[in-house]
């Protein structure tokens, strides 16, 4: 596992954009997996500016999105889907039949699960992809448990994750329970592997996931047995290290 400590968060967003730039750079039909939450948003604004300057085109990427919340419609303000938009898609060429996240409002969740693995498959593996780790050391949505997921899954959300993520809702009880979620297996699968981790939150568990025995009480650990792996974290992610 390669580990890069930045000094502050703007370099490690600058180097992530780099990562995702020159992978689109080097292949124009690049496969990238994509993840939510505040850590990325730097990542995605360096991008979308140096989109800005004309040196760069996505018409041919395909994006495949870690997980999504089940229950929120498309245009719900905490809805992965409008995150998404709202924060990158809107602003390059990518095409909306080239854009994958999992249909958190489906009627048939298990038959949901499935296609976007197919889809996932069916792309190819993907070139890069991107991660944010969750205090508890969920990677997507794989939640701390006795065992590993390999497939894209239904996960219950742990009350620590709703606790977590309740900050972008106006009432705790709004959050959703359950979500859609890549598998380990399905992340595993990607070429390379680029986890962004800021702040002292994070430090326990960017500990565990770089030193720590591989269980799935902390999913990111298993991150270990990738071999293209690396890891961008501030100086108070890096804490514990
Ligand atoms: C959410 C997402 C994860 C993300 C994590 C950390 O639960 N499902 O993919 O990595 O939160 O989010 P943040 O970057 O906001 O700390």
């Amino acid at each position: 596992m390669e580990v890069i400590t930045k000094s502050n968060y703007q370099e490690m967003s600058l180097l992530a954009a780099k990562y995702l730039l020159d992978t689109v750079k080097g292949k124009s039909d690049a496969v990238i997996g994509l993840p939510t939450g505040s850590t990325p948003l730097g990542m995605y604004s360096a991008v979308v500016e140096e989109y800005r300057k004309n040196t760069i085109s996505f018409q041919n990427v395909k994006t495949f999105n870690l997980d999504e919340y089940i229950g929120l419609i498309k245009t719900d303000e905490n809805s992965y889907y409008n995150f998404m938009n709202t924060n990158l898609f809107s602003h390059i060429d990518i095409k909306k039949e080239n854009i994958h996240i999992p249909d958190g409002m489906t009627g048939d969740v298990k038959k949901e699960c499935t296609n976007y693995e197919n889809k996932v498959r069916q792309a190819g593996s993907m070139d890069i992809l991107f991660l944010g780790i969750g205090k508890n050391g969920h990677i997507g949505f794989n939640e701390p448990g006795d065992f590993f997921e390999p497939y894209t899954h239904e996960v219950q959300l742990k009350q620590n994750t709703i606790n977590a993520n309740s900050r972008f809702f106006e009432n705790i009880h709004d959050v959703p329970t359950t979500a859609i979620t890549m598998g380990i297996k399905t992340i595993l699968s990607a070429k390379k592997i680029v986890l962004l981790a800021e702040g002292e939150s994070k430090a326990e568990a960017v500990a565990e996931m770089v030193n720590g025995k591989i269980t799935p009480r902390l999913p990111a650990s298993i991150l270990q047995l990738h071999d293209n792996i690396t890891v961008i974290i501030d100086k108070k992610a890096a804490g514990n290290l």
